[in-house]
């Protein structure tokens, strides 16, 4: 197998995958190299978003989502049915084949690419006259150590789940993300720490299957990063749904047993609350892969939480070594650690690509959805900033009502003396595909005018998001 090579990209996440077929679109002579294994000892590919990450995470949504519909809507449908059941194997199994797919996907444009592809585990072994070593250990003792240079590596080895420090994860009653997506049947209790975006996506899919759930969040505030407005709508939403969410929670003891886990915690009043699950999912946050690379070893600066330090361009200290993804600063997402890989490799064709942090849509996948991009109300108001806002709720949409989902609404920040946007803020249904209008509209420094001239299809949930920007200016015609 050929060993030298213009790029080695470390990891086949988004951000490694998706560099690596760009730089071999540019010419490149590429290698990429990934540790992700089968349960039967073949490749996947695909990284955390992959295997347990974004993909078998909308598949169950999806799932629950179907099951949660027929079971609560339906009916006004004048849709029947009886014996309404869910098969947990069955539909984890779904999710399997759908992860199996994407994993034999990318070992595909991978050939059709020409990329080299290793499996095993990579590490640096030091520089000379080819560029840098790395060495790549196998998965499994019936394999060698293959060895291998580049003149450039992009690092894109991503994250993994945080651990409380009372509580180890261990895969049977306290599960990180991994656990929490091959559950093969509903807990009655379930307890979830963290109320971020896993906590809310797999309490929603276990809430729909029939799990009491409870989430243990220690900020004081619920949902603090998203809008003010769309947290508090968020927050009457999911109580509405049967989610419990206590906020203000200190964690001071977890002890798992054969039966169930119990947990100790203060309340917001400092008060002492006992509680006791069948699973406990920590979603708590995520640290980033560098164990292993033998970074220290070649000089490779971390930055003071454990990332890699890059600079804007995703540059570490080391020349021509390069990190994109979970694995340095900005927000853990497979889109923009797909941006970040490309923009590196356009780099080192010559190009002047540029990743704006500024336009890079959130997305949380619960019902209804919640999306934005851009400044909150809040970050404007401690800004400094004036600005106008204009709001309508999907209830005086028609496609809405049709859809049966009428919940939340959209909200427009614009400046208040320039009517540039500044974010757009979505709960409510399809929110995941509606905040493109706002990505679209800061990218070309749009004004909210603008989205309200133009012509909108009808009757579409995008409705809404016009309609929105007409209320800026107090003019909707339809609320
Ligand atoms: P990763 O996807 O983590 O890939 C890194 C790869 O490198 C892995 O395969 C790893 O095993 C491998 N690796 C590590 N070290 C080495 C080594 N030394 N040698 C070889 N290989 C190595 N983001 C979204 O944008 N949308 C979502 O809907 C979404 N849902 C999520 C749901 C869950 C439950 C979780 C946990 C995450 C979700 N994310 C989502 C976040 C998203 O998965 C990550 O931001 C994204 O995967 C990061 O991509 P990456 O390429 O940086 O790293
Ligand atoms: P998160 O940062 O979204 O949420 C973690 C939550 O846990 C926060 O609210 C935090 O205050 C809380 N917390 C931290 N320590 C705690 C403690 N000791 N006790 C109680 N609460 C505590 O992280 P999460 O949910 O683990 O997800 C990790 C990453 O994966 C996120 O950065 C996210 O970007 C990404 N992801 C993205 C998705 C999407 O785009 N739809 C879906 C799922 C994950």
């Amino acid at each position: 197998m050929q060993n030298t090579f213009d790029v080695a990209v470390i990891g086949a996440g988004p951000g490694g995958y998706i560099a690596a077929i760009r730089a071999a679109q540019l010419g490149f002579a590429v290698a990429c190299i990934d540790d992700g294994v089968r349960t039967d000892g073949k490749p996947a590919p695909g990284g955390t978003c992959t295997n347990v990450g974004c993909i078998p995470s909308k598949a169950l949504l999806q799932s629950s989502e179907h099951f949660d519909a027929a079971q609560a809507h339906f009916a006004e449908h004048g849709i029947g049915l009886k014996d309404l059941s869910i098969d947990v194997p069955k539909m984890i199994a779904r999710k399997a084949k759908i992860v199996q797919q994407t994993n034999e996907g990318i070992l595909y444009l991978f050939k059709k690419n020409k990329i080299t592809f290793f499996h095993g585990r990579a590490a640096f072994d030091g520089k000379k006259e080819g560029g840098w070593q790395l060495k790549v250990s196998p998965l499994s003792s019936d394999k060698n150590e293959e060895t291998l240079a580049a003149t450039h590596v992009i690092i894109a080895t991503g994250s993994s789940p945080r651990a409380l420090p009372e509580a180890a994860f261990d895969s049977k009653r306290i599960l990180d993300n991994e656990g929490a997506l091959a559950l093969t049947e509903t807990p009655k209790r379930l307890g979830v720490v963290g109320a971020g975006v896993i906590g809310l996506e797999m309490g929603s899919v276990w809430r729909r299957l029939g799990a009491e759930v409870t989430l243990l969040e220690a900020l004081p505030e619920f949902l603090g990063v998203a809008d003010v407005a769309v947290a508090k709508e968020a927050a009457k939403l999911f109580k509405a749904q049967g989610l419990t969410i206590h906020t203000g929670v200190k964690i001071t003891h977890v002890k798992s047993s054969a039966k169930e886990v119990a947990v100790e915690y203060t309340d917001a009043k400092g008060a002492v609350q006992k509680a006791s699950f069948d699973k406990l999912i920590v979603s708590i946050g995520r640290v980033p892969n560098t164990r292993g690379l033998n970074a220290a070893a070649v000089g490779l600066a971390l930055d003071e939480r454990g990332f890699i330090a890059v600079d804007n361009d995703c540059r570490t200290n080391l020349s021509n070594v390069w990190a994109v993804g979970d694995v340095v600063r900005g927000p853990m997402l497979a889109h923009k650690a797909e941006e970040e890989g490309v923009a590196v490799v356009e780099r080192l064709a010559g190009q002047k690509p540029h990743v704006n942090f500024n336009t890079i849509p959130y997305v949380i996948y619960t019902t209804p959805e919640i999306a934005w991009v851009g400044k909150t109300e809040q970050q404007l108001k401690a800004a400094g900033i004036a600005y106008r806002t204009g709001s309508v709720p999907f209830m005086a949409n028609g496609r809405a009502r049709a859809l049966g989902d009428t919940r939340g609404f959209v909200k427009w920040l614009a400046d208040a003396t320039t009517d540039q946007v500044l974010g757009l803020h979505i709960i409510g249904p399809m929110a995941s595909e509606l905040v493109m209008e706002g990505v679209i509209a800061m990218e070309f420094g749009a004004s909210s005018e603008d989205i309200a001239l133009i012509c909108h299809a009808h009757p579409t949930l995008a409705e809404t998001v016009k309609e929105a920007a007409l209320a800026l200016d107090g003019r909707a015609l339809n609320f």
